[in-house]
């Protein structure tokens, strides 16, 4: 979604401001632009397409003080006319990353005024907002703050003014900003990542702040106006963190990168002898107690994860889960149960309609939750009582990766913490899971591994246009996971089915253009999956099983094996997600697509 930079300093801002959208590119937009201050005049320059076309556009552009934007469009089509940032009557200028839900009542207020429009996006209305404050005599940050007080919706923004050379003005409310301090200067951005070549330390700004910025200094105020100081915290993330290497594709690296991000998330367990509550905050034993369900809410791939951690908390904790895609869940009529845990997993932490979900969550009366998240500094950490921090380290790529096998590993610890709470797990039991998470790292890696033999087989993928992926009991998650991963980023239709489903309706598709992938772990259900795979195969569809040692699926006519290392009992579903996730990066590069930032998708969904 929209990225945002902004920059006040004693030195020309307009390689900061570039260079911060390059990093805030992996968000996913359709146009760029900037705007900088100098000699009393704005000078903005716009372009649909790449950061680096704006970048060439800038040739001749500076300024000490500018603000800069991808945009992801929302109200109005991608275009240069819509591209931020927006400038009413030369005076002020606004970047925006969310949505203002009362646009259209202001803006034939606005109208009514005298200011004209020239763009189809809601942004433009803060533009002219703040400049009818402005022109009344009120600073530019109180202009900022009355025109604010009139908008509906989610927003961060940057503002700046032709007359105003030293001060950038920011706000944010449900969509992301913070701001980065340096020497003699400072900025704003959506995250850290954009800022790392020119500061460590930063201020996550709550909701409803506003700040005023200068180059030797800021001021922050709440969102009830008055002075605040915020916490200054240094990020502990590296430049090289978020640089591709090696690799040719972030998401390459990411999924290469899962055994460390495991092994890093796992290591308050596995460094220890025992299973403790306090790893997911200090009131979460009471909390654990007390808890006689959970609801799990998340979207896309974060939703998968719960849907997996649905079967380990039922069967191992003997916990009652449910889990609902977020979006849904915030507009539904339900019935809340008493002493239900509201589990939101996240990624990214800023999604709209995870945050929306459990605002609803508690409006509905529950109190107890618990954010599984990989962003410290998100909202929704910061909404919630508890939290477990997945430590997969930056995700660029837009398909999620090793943020869902790190959120399986947090599920995983979350079921056995509340199994041994509930006295369902002796201590050899709880021996035999730490070893098995302590070796989770090198059996990811043993996986990894198969990614010459994924990369052949993708090749036959390339020419398909649709794809079925089976799964059952705790694989199904996986199927679903599978088949997400493969449309996204290969833009072939993917759908997937709990294989006893097949019969119910989608064998009618079956034939020697579809290509079915299985997932087929040695559990209890393999036997049944075996029938479901005949069922495939007597219709002449072409199977492709990824299967464990013994399960004795044997190649064929028709039938292509993916030997997987021994099964891995209930952490199975982690292992059969990286051949899944390699396929879907294999078939790709195959049709040429842009990997890790598809068409018409972005990184963090910060609106709705
Ligand atoms: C798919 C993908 C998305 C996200 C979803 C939720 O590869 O990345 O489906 O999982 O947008 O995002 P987070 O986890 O940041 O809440």
């Amino acid at each position: 979604m929209c990225g945002i930079v902004g920059a006040v300093s004693e030195r020309n801002v307009v390689p900061i401001l570039l260079e911060g959208l390059q990093r805030l590119e992996y968000r996913g937009y359709d146009s760029a632009g900037l705007v900088v201050g100098h000699g009393g005049q704005l000078e903005r320059v716009r372009s649909i397409g790449r950061v680096a076309d704006l970048a060439s556009k800038c040739a001749n552009t500076s300024g000490l003080i500018g603000i800069a934007h991808t945009r992801w469009a929302t109200h109005g089509v991608p275009s240069e006319r819509n591209a931020h940032p927006h400038i009413s009557k030369n005076h002020v200028a606004v970047v925006h990353n969310g949505i203002i839900e009362n646009y259209e009542i202001l803006r034939s207020r606005l109208d009514a005024e005298g200011y004209e429009f020239t763009s189809d996006t809601d942004t433009e209305v803060i533009a002219h907002l703040i400049n009818s404050h402005y022109a009344r005599g009120n600073s530019l940050l109180s202009a900022t703050q009355a025109a604010l007080a009139e908008l509906v919706g989610a927003y961060a923004i940057g503002v700046i003014a032709s007359d105003n050379p030293d001060h950038m003005i920011c706000a944010r409310r449900g969509s992301p900003l913070l701001l980065g301090i340096g020497i003699e200067e400072h900025f704003i951005a959506s995250d850290v990542s954009a800022l790392l070549p020119v500061t460590r330390r930063f201020v996550h700004l709550e909701e409803g702040d506003v700040v005023e910025i200068g180059r030797s200094g800021y001021q922050i105020y709440d969102a009830e106006s008055s002075r605040v100081e915020r916490e200054i915290q240094i990020s502990e993330l590296s430049n090289e963190s978020v640089q591709l290497g090696a690799y040719r594709h972030y998401m390459q690296k990411e999924i290469h990168e899962q055994p460390q991000a495991l092994a890093d998330t796992l290591e308050s367990v596995c460094n220890s002898q025992s299973l403790v509550p306090g790893i997911f905050g200090a009131e979460a034993a009471q909390t654990f107690a007390e808890t006689g369900s959970i609801l799990i809410l998340a979207c896309g791939t974060s939703y998968h994860a719960g849907l997996v951690a649905r079967y380990w908390l039922e069967e191992i904790a003997g916990i009652r889960c449910t889990v609902e895609v977020a979006s849904e869940y915030r507009y539904r009529v339900s019935v809340a149960e008493p002493k239900t845990l509201v589990v939101v997993v996240s990624q990214s932490g800023e999604t709209a309609d995870t945050q929306a979900a459990l605002n609803h969550a508690k409006k509905n009366g529950h109190d107890h939750t618990l954010a599984i998240c990989n962003v410290a500094e998100s909202a929704l950490v910061r909404l919630c009582k508890l939290r477990m921090l997945t430590r997969a380290g930056p995700e660029i790529g837009v398909a999620s990766t090793k943020a869902f096998t790190t959120q399986l590993a947090a599920l995983f610890m979350l079921t056995l913490v509340m199994s041994k709470q509930r006295g369902r797990l002796s201590a050899e039991q709880e021996q035999k899971h730490l070893h098995e998470l302590r070796h989770l790292p090198a059996a990811v890696q043993k996986v990894l591994d198969l990614e010459p033999q994924i990369a052949k087989l993708a090749e036959q993928f390339a020419g398909k246009h649709h794809a079925l992926f089976l799964g059952r009991g705790l694989h199904y998650p996986i199927a679903l996971e599978g088949a997400l991963k493969l449309k996204e980023i290969s833009y072939i239709h993917a759908e997937a089915y709990p294989a006893g489903e097949l019969k119910h309706g989608p064998l009618a598709l079956v034939d020697k253009d579809m290509p079915v992938i299985s997932v087929a772990p040695n559990d209890a259900l393999l036997e049944k999956l075996k029938s479901n795979l005949q069922e495939v195969r007597a219709r002449g569809g072409e199977l492709y099983v990824f299967a464990d040692a013994h399960t004795h699926i044997s190649e064929a006519d028709g039938i292509h094996i993916m030997q997987m290392p021994e099964h891995a009992g209930y952490l199975s579903p982690i292992l059969h997600t990286i051949p899944l996730q390699l396929l879907a990066y294999y078939v790709a590069l195959q049709k040429g697509t842009d990997v890790d930032k598809p068409r018409n998708l972005a990184k963090s969904v910060t609106v709705e």
